[in-house]
């Protein structure tokens, strides 16, 4: 299982004060050292965190991997198809959420996001598409040409009791199956931490997990190396 670090709240930190510090390039590039396999920004329609600068200076240093989190607006796509990340993640976006709420629904969008995956395929950029767990989204993930799923993992990560939290589980591990066997990629994220990634680490179909405010926050207190490489240890013990 592959590690994909999310610097967005390095920038909301910066923003905070209308400063320059401190850099989410500047901390991507010690995830990178710390041996993340890849970098995930999230560049928002309001630019809330991420800016366009950023994406630009992260896809000239980024040496991994960079994961373009965004959703399918012209706007965006286009920055993104100039910029040329590895890998586009689209994702709904609300302007009043603290952060995304849940996975794409593909079907009621296939139109939209069939164009946009073309667009990006133009441009040499694999996608993904953030969705729930559900057989029938990643069917029609697959049908539009998506290169990659992201399953969304809040809803096991907030579970309020084992019992749903195991039962999510298994929900993420038969999606998972069922995209492998459609040759899809599969990549999940939100609300993974240094205590719920133990359980989740057991799913072997995920290629890659996004994780960031668990990172970002522990790094804030004891450092980006020593916040990336105790990830890496948990999701490599065996
Ligand atoms: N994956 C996606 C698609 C997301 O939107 C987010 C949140 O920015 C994450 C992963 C990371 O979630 P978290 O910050 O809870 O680790």
């Amino acid at each position: 299982m592959r590690l994909a670090i999310n610097v967005d709240h390095i920038a909301t930190l910066r923003n905070a004060r209308g400063e320059t510090q401190p850099d989410p390039v500047t901390a991507a590039l010690l995830a990178e050292q710390a041996g993340a396999d890849g970098i995930v920004v999230h560049l928002r329609e309001d630019r809330r965190h991420i800016n366009e600068r950023d994406v630009r200076l992260l896809r000239e240093l980024v040496t991994t991997k960079l994961d373009l989190e965004m959703a399918a607006t012209d706007e965006i796509i286009n920055i993104a198809c100039d910029v040329g990340p590895e890998l586009a993640t689209i994702v709904p976006e609300k302007r009043m959420e603290l952060t995304t709420e849940g996975g794409i629904n593909v079907i009621d969008n296939i139109s939209r996001l069939k164009d946009a995956i073309s667009e990006l395929h133009n441009a040499n950029i694999e996608v993904s598409l953030f969705i729930e767990p559900d057989i029938n989204q990643i069917d029609a993930a697959a049908e539009i040409g998506s290169d990659f799923i992201e399953i969304h993992t809040g809803v096991f990560a907030n579970s309020a009791s084992e019992e749903e939290m195991y039962d999510e589980l298994d929900r993420i591990r038969s999606a998972a199956k069922h995209a492998k066997k459609l040759g899809l990629g599969v990549n999940a994220g939100h609300g993974l931490n240094y205590l719920n990634i133990k359980i989740f680490r057991e799913i072997s179909e995920i290629d890659e997990v996004s994780i960031g405010h668990a990172i970002i926050a522990r790094a804030v207190l004891v450092g980006m190396n020593q916040a990336v490489k105790e990830m890496i240890n948990l999701i490599n013990f065996r």
